[in-house]
């Protein structure tokens, strides 16, 4: 029986993934979050731990489980999946999949909020949240080689994309278009732009387990 050696490329590689929605809590029953089901971020572990890659699975509360084989830290905020990921270094890599919720609220309440017969919502203060994926790209000690974020789009997609990448530091974004009508957002299938420093590679329309395995070899070239 002989093991493909693509199979351990990987081994003795640690890889960092985000993935999920992040959770900023309101009140003790009420929360902001973004849409994500974490799926991609899930496949794309499972992918790099099939290359033989040691990965720290970080997760906001995703709809998909994560991966078996993988270290699953668990986390409801952005600013405790910052600390979860400074926590996990040194890495190899790191992949920034989740979807981090932009602002936190600053006046949450440890109570139940109540209606006050008003008529009027209460105000929500907030604040902009740790940039999790600049912070790494630009860490003077500890960056990770190889830095890898997500841009999740409705327009402009290159474009946005693009000025993302050098906006953050990281060395690849992988751009996708979210729009309603892609029905890309928690469905099986994504359509993605790899955007490196040679500029954008559109890769066919392919489920996002393929995604993964593609972006995962990728990967192992780069680090393995
Ligand atoms: N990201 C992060 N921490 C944040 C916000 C985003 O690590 N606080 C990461 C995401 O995981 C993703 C990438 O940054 O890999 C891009 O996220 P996106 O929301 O598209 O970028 P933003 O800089 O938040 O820009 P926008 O105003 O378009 O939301
Ligand atoms: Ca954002």
């Amino acid at each position: 029986t002989e093991i493909p050696l693509t199979l351990s490329r990987l081994t003795g590689r640690h890889v960092i993934v985000t993935s999920g929605p992040t959770h900023e809590p309101i009140d003790p029953v009420r929360y902001i979050a973004n849409r994500s089901s974490g799926s991609q971020g899930a496949a794309i572990a499972a992918a790099l731990r099939d290359l033989g890659a040691r990965v720290s699975f970080i997760t906001g509360p995703a709809t998909v489980p994560p991966p078996d084989g993988v270290d699953v830290i668990r986390v409801e905020t952005a600013q405790q999946m910052r600390d979860a990921v400074e926590a996990s270094l040194p890495a190899d890599a790191a992949v920034m999949a989740a979807a981090v919720a932009d602002w936190r609220v600053t006046n949450s309440s440890d109570k139940k909020m109540k209606k006050d017969g008003s008529g009027r919502p209460p105000a929500l203060e907030m604040a902009e949240n740790p940039d999790i994926l600049a912070w790494i790209s630009k860490l003077p000690q500890n960056r990770p080689r190889l830095v890898v974020g997500f841009a999740a789009e409705t327009n402009d997609v290159i474009q946005h994309a693009t000025d993302k990448r050098l906006r953050k530091g990281c060395d690849w974004i992988v751009a996708n278009d979210v729009s309603p009508e892609t029905g890309i957002m928690g469905g099986p299938e994504n359509t993605v732009t790899l955007i490196s420093e040679n500029g954008p590679e559109e890769w066919p329309r392919m489920s996002k387990r393929d995604v993964a395995r593609r972006l995962a070899e990728r990967i192992a070239e780069e680090i393995g």
